[in-house]
């Protein structure tokens, strides 16, 4: 059930003239499970915003976070100082990167693009190539909201209205060619980096043409220009492996993380950044400083949430279950593109998966979109709305018969128009 009472909440992403009497509130949850207010029960089809992917309410979370409380709630990590748990965090990730690499943390997603975007500007300018500060990014992508994310964003709506940004090219998401010809254009001495998500999320999920990466990778390598994996939904599991790049033959300059690195449980996001582009700033006193953090930066009680959630992912094997449940989940739900409804399921690389609407369906009925969710909710399922289709992402706990419910509650939603 919807509440009705005016909210003094501005929701980000949403209609306001429409959720200002009409939010769903949700109040607890149980692992693929969560509760409305009035006790309706859903199956939580998208881990939340891409990021339960331990699932709700592990007390193994809550436990670490409040030992960390008891201790110390926080203190900076700016300049000298840390808190044991911070380095503890940086450590771990650094042992589970595939790379060389130097760990930095932030709140979230946005702020990691926002980091990777400067660490790459400013790697350039510390190593004398001031020039290079054009970043490329895919059309679809979606890398947050911050300045340098809008400015990046590969889904028009979202950088426009805004005025002015920093300079920024989008190049098709599945052309080596179009990459290739954007950095000619506009010389490789200027480019600094190129964003890439390993399968695009928020964009519509489209897994990597076979190769691409691979051949994005190797252009990088040829051209100097830095490729920053956008792992912020692939990693921790989401393709069954730390950083999602692992399921691809390439090594990146920088990694941005988030979401499933705390499974959502506190806010935290961070950069691996391999040892070429930390080198500059690490070599010896008196050289260049990243002038750049966040107060929160590498906050104890996330950084306790992150270690128990990375410790949960493989004690109960979870970071492997997002590769091993892949075709299960690509597989319930493929036969929807036989509804005569639907243009293409998309999925097959890590347990996320995207059923997209016919053109003939979306031009008779302009709001299917939201109609879909809607009766998919009703149904008890949860599933996230995107331009032309419908994303589930569930948490890694889910099994055959969720996946199941995902395609009964999407087919009954589908068998409405
Ligand atoms: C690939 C990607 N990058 C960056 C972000 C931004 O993360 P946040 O919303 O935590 O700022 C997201 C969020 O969905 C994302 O999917």
């Amino acid at each position: 059930m919807a509440s009705t009472e005016e909210t003094r909440l501005w929701h980000p992403f949403a209609d306001m003239g429409a959720v200002r009497q009409n939010e769903l509130v949700i109040e607890r949850g149980d692992d693929v499970w969560v509760w409305d207010e009035d006790g309706n029960r859903y199956l939580d089809a998208t881990a939340s915003l891409w990021y339960s992917n331990v699932g709700h309410g592990r007390p193994e979370i809550a436990a670490a976070v409040a030992e960390q409380f008891k201790k110390l709630e926080t203190y900076s990590a700016f300049g000298d100082f840390v808190t044991p748990v911070a380095r503890e965090l940086a450590s771990t990730l650094a042992d589970l990167a595939p790379m060389a690499a130097r760990i930095f943390l932030t709140t979230g997603g946005g702020e990691s693009i926002d980091a990777a975007a400067k660490i790459a500007r400013r790697y350039w300018s510390a190593i004398g190539q001031p020039d290079r500060t054009l970043l490329i990014s895919r059309t679809a992508g979606y890398h947050g909201t911050n300045g340098f994310g809008t400015a990046l964003a590969g889904i028009p709506a979202n950088r426009e209205g805004f005025g002015p940004q920093v300079e920024t090219v989008q190049v098709p998401h599945d052309s080596l060619e179009a990459l290739q010809a954007a950095i000619e254009k506009a010389g490789a001495e200027r480019v600094a980096a190129v964003f890439a998500e390993p399968v695009i999320g928020a964009g519509g999920v489209y897994p990597p043409m076979p190769g691409y990466l691979e051949g994005l990778a190797a252009l990088c390598k040829r051209t100097g220009v830095l490729f920053i994996a956008d792992a912020v939904i692939c990693a921790f599991g989401r393709l069954g492996t730390w950083f999602g790049v692992e399921r691809f033959d390439v090594q990146p300059d920088m990694i941005t993380f988030a979401k499933g690195v705390t499974s959502g449980y506190l806010p935290l996001g961070g950069v691996v950044a391999s040892a070429r582009v930390a080198e500059p700033f690490w070599q010896a006193p008196g050289g260049p400083m990243l002038r750049h953090g966040a107060t929160y930066a590498a906050h104890a009680a996330c950084c306790a949430a992150a270690l128990a959630n990375i410790d949960l992912l493989g004690r109960d094997g979870l970071l492997n279950r997002g590769q091993e449940m892949e075709s299960v989940l690509y597989g319930a739900l493929k036969p929807l593109a036989d509804s005569g409804k639907v243009s293409e399921v998309r999925g097959g690389v890590g347990t996320m998966a995207a059923v997209e609407l016919s053109d003939e369906l979306l031009s008779a009925r302009p709001g299917a979109v939201g109609e879909l969710v809607t009766a998919a909710r009703a149904q008890g399922v949860l599933v996230r709305g995107l331009g032309r289709g419908v994303a589930v992402s569930p948490p890694l706990t889910a099994t055959a018969e969720h996946f199941g419910l995902i395609h009964d509650a999407i087919s009954h939603g589908l068998s409405t128009f």
